[in-house]
């Protein structure tokens, strides 16, 4: 393989031939934030070409600037060959074959998947009218051109789970077979076998001569899917590559280089039980048995839907057990709503920081304290002082917006920086049971990996840590004890550090002999 070098690709690859998509010389700020500085980009016709960098490196900035929503405030954009730098319009981007799915979801959420669908070409009678009696038929005939059995056109489209709505919008921007396609981030919230479907759409649409160009935090996306990696840092371009290692991209994004990529499990987890579960029945758990210890990282591993999310919705009383005890430090509980949960002590860290609710106007600071605020009002007032050091150290610690100030709005944030104001809300408070769900989704390495330390230290602490990843490789490295659900149960229990995450998968889908 080759490897060209690290020079700005706009000037290496001038004249050479036509470039679908190209950025010279970009700054873009947001206040006082540089999100672009002197920012290069070029991709080619017929390639699928991965544009990587940690939270906050500009990757969805420049994505915006390309795709004419916000204007470069310095700097050129050329689509194939015209520039197009003055026009910062969308719809015009379109027009010359650009197509772009967003990292927070565009969809109308009031409006049915199908009218979502048609919005931009709806089909049209002999006079030119919108047929509105056409818009299901024509939905349904584009949903099942992509193999989309599962998604009614008629439904809303705010009644669709995150990862339907994400299919859908990927669905609404490849049927317009773009010649440039931009896709933010659009693995975050799919499962395997989506990734799957869409891997094959962007390659089909790779080999028809399209320009595809992407975001991920999982290397081995990029990996399996980049002719070409681009990296950024601190909204700049870094370095174009054929091939590059994990380690050494890593290496790129962040400056910083890890020896193992995994933190060593030092800890020891107590004597006591924290929570006791016995014959648990919710959703598609049937009869789930577990006892979680003080200090204790405890992984639930297993193939994805296996009953993994209703375990944790339903011990954070989110979802109504059919059947089944939870004792919390020996004393039988009803945990029958979230507020119950909170009140003992339980707190959820979701995967899905929209579904959190964050208040993305509210500031970092509000945002964070929201979940203590009760306990501090008590007293009758908000100690703002007590308030502000204790968000000033979790911040810190999660390195949340690189130590700007935490007066900023969240929506200010790059996504896995939200993403970690969700984790820093719930560390905040003195919950003793900590269920986590999937929480280094959309995170970079280098944040995943001061998550994983931080998931360390919040169990030498004595807290109970109960963990999910859609990662097996996480669960592999970072729990005491590892439980494998399996069509709702719990199928095999494997002593932790698990080290390979084979020994995980091959517990997932072994035979059921002793049935
Ligand atoms: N509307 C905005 N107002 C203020 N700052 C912003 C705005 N949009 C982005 N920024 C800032 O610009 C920088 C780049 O953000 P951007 O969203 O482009 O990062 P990213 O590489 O896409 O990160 P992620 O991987 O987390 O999605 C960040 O510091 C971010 O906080
Ligand atoms: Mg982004």
């Amino acid at each position: 393989m080759t490897e060209t070098s690290s020079m700005a690709p706009a000037q290496q690859e001038s004249g050479s031939q036509t470039l679908a998509v190209r950025a010279s010389g970009v700054d873009r700020a947001f206040g006082g934030v540089q999100a672009l500085r002197d920012a290069s980009f070029a991709a080619r016709p017929g390639e699928i070409h991965a544009l990587a960098g940690e939270n906050g490196a500009g990757k969805s900035t420049l994505i915006k600037v390309l795709c004419g929503l916000i204007k470069a405030d310095r700097g050129t954009v050329e689509i194939f060959g015209t520039e197009v730098s003055r026009v910062v319009e969308p719809a015009a981007r379109r027009r010359m074959g650009v197509a772009t799915a967003f990292q927070e979801l565009s969809l109308l959420p009031d409006l049915t998947v199908a009218e979502n669908l048609l919005l931009e070409n709806p089909p049209r009678g002999r006079l030119g009218l919108v047929k509105r009696r056409g818009l299901g038929p024509a939905a349904e005939e584009i949903l099942g051109r992509y193999g989309v059995d599962d998604i009614d056109p008629r439904a809303t489209a705010a009644d669709l789970s995150v990862a339907q709505r994400q299919v859908v919008e990927l669905v609404r921007v490849l049927a317009g077979e773009p010649r440039v396609v931009i896709l933010d981030e659009p693995t975050a919230a799919l499962a395997d076998r989506q990734v799957e479907w869409l891997a094959g759409h962007m390659r089909q649409l790779r080999d028809a001569g399209s320009c595809v160009i992407f975001t991920s935090h999982r290397w081995r996306e990029i990996e399996a899917l980049a002719d070409r990696v681009t990296v950024f840092r601190n909204g700049t371009h870094v370095a174009t590559r054929d091939t590059l290692s994990e380690a050494e991209a890593v290496t790129l994004m962040s400056g910083r280089s890890f020896a193992g990529a995994y933190p060593e499990l030092t800890t020891v987890p107590q004597r006591e039980s924290a929570l006791r579960v016995k014959g648990l029945h919710s959703g598609r758990l049937h009869g789930v048995d577990l006892d979680l210890r003080r200090g204790e990282i405890l992984g639930v591993g297993g193939l994805a839907g296996q009953g993994q999310r209703d375990l944790f919705l339903t011990l954070f009383g989110a979802q109504k057990a059919r059947q089944g005890t939870i004792t919390l430090d020996g004393k039988a509980v009803a945990i029958r709503s979230t507020k119950d949960a909170i009140r003992a002590g339980i707190a959820y860290v979701p995967e899905d920081r929209k579904a959190e609710g964050l208040f993305l106007p509210l500031s970092i600071r509000d945002n964070i304290a929201a979940a203590t605020l009760s306990r501090r009002n008590t007293a009758g007032f908000v100690r703002r002082g007590a308030e502000r050091t204790a968000v000033g150290s979790i911040v810190d610690q999660l390195s949340i917006g690189k130590g700007r100030s935490t007066n900023r709005a969240v929506d200010t944030l790059s996504g896995g920086n939200q993403q970690k104001v969700v984790m820093a809300r719930w560390l905040l408070t003195d919950a003793r049971i900590l269920l986590l769900f999937d929480v280094t989704r959309g995170v970079d390495a280098a944040t995943k990996h001061d998550i994983y330390e931080l998931v360390g230290k919040l169990a030498a602490q004595g807290r109970a840590i109960l963990y999910y990843s859609s990662e097996t490789e996480e669960i592999a490295h970072l729990c005491h004890r590892v439980l494998v659900l399996r069509e709702g149960r719990v199928a095999a229990e494997l002593a932790g550090p698990v080290g390979d995450a084979e020994r995980i998968v091959a517990a997932s889908i072994k035979e059921n002999h002793d049935a």
